[in-house]
């Protein structure tokens, strides 16, 4: 089975093409972050409209690059939520369209679940069953994954979600949105061990997650560093390093408490923050196996929300002739597959 896979949750305009037996046949990707820059963060309306503009032109090279033609598709998949209602809109409305155009199914796809199976798109994936920690932009949640759509949440953030601590730690040292892989850099000429910042939430018991606390120190911090408003250098390294450090410290201990709560021996990081490499070299050191998705299909992409797809058009599942957006959408509603 051929299925073309789009989205457009947020900033990304995501399409690809995936084949049953053949894996992932092509992704095309275009981040519209120059486009929200100077806004500091992502502006709805202005997204929907540069998908509707992308989108055409990405789902033709996305088919010219796995070489087939449109018609040897057998199915579409776009993202149904959670995101921007305007930005899903525009994939949902299109994936529909060239669905019933050819004469084939269209099937909408949980945007957490791509994250959560993008890992299956790795030379070695990883089996069912294991423990999912997804940190993105928007989200920060450990699931246990027992099968697709098979998701029992264990713990997530109480206030903000990782890649968005990340993205305002970022700002207050004047870096470009999103702030999280610039930040990554930075903290690699730093010293992580400069600034004692308290890891959130660890001597409670649980595995819930906060950032706002952490936030609130790295702000307290680059004041008292500030030179004319603005920390730099060296100062900004180590602080970048020591943020970072903490987050990683943090949730290498939720992730080890996950595994002891579930019994599980297995770890997938995926999302956004899944890209960092102070992460995944911490959680190594968890006495399980440790997965994260190819690092192109880490941030929001089309390849995850084809194959999760794919994964349930396969089982036969296929929409119903409405159009219908899940802005918000609980990722334990989903149906079981096999
Ligand atoms: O999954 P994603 O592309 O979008 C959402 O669904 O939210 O995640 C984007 C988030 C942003 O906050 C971005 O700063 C963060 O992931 N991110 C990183 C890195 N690469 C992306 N955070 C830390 N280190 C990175 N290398
Ligand atoms: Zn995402």
């Amino acid at each position: 089975m051929i299925v073309l896979g789009i989205e457009t949750s947020c900033d990304e305009t995501g399409v690809a093409v995936y084949c049953t037996d053949r894996g992932l046949l092509s992704h095309q990707l275009y981040s519209q972050a120059k486009t929200h820059a100077e806004y500091g963060g992502v502006v709805p309306e202005l997204a929907s409209r540069d998908h509707v503009r992308k989108l055409p032109h990405l789902t033709r090279l996305a088919v010219q690059e796995a070489g087939i033609e449109m018609s040897d598709l057998d199915g579409v998949a776009y993202t149904q939520g959670p995101g921007l209602v305007g930005a899903l809109l525009v994939g949902i409305s299109s994936a529909k369209a060239l669905a019933a155009g050819l004469g084939i199914p269209a099937l909408g796809v949980h945007h957490l679940e791509g994250h959560i199976l993008a890992p299956m798109l790795a030379p070695e994936p990883p089996e069912f069953p294991f423990v999912a920690l997804l940190v993105s932009g928007g989200h920060s949640q450990f699931i246990e994954v027992l099968g697709v759509g098979q998701y029992r949440l264990l713990g997530g953030t109480i206030d903000d979600a990782t890649g968005e601590a990340f993205d305002k730690v970022a700002k207050l040292l004047d870096l470009p949105y999103p702030g999280g892989p610039h930040l990554a850099k930075l903290a690699e000429q730093g010293d992580p061990k400069r600034f004692a910042f308290t890891r959130p939430m660890v001597d409670r018991p649980g595995i819930d997650l906060s950032f706002s606390g952490l936030k609130t120190q790295a702000l307290v911090q680059a004041k008292a560093l500030a030179v004319d408003g603005k920390v730099e250098g060296q100062d900004a390294y180590d602080l970048a390093a020591s943020f970072e450090y903490t987050v990683a410290e943090t949730l290498f201990i939720k992730c080890a408490r996950a595994l002891k709560e579930t019994g599980l021996n297995r770890i997938v990081l995926a999302g956004g923050v899944a890209a960092n490499q102070t992460l995944r070299k911490r959680l190594a050191d968890l006495d399980a196996e440790l997965y994260y998705p190819p690092l192109a299909y880490c941030t929001d992409n089309g390849a995850m929300i084809a194959y999760a797809g794919a994964v349930r058009l396969s089982a036969g599942q296929m929409d119903a002739a409405q159009i219908q957006a899940r802005p918000r959408w609980p990722l334990e509603e989903l149906s079981r597959v096999g």
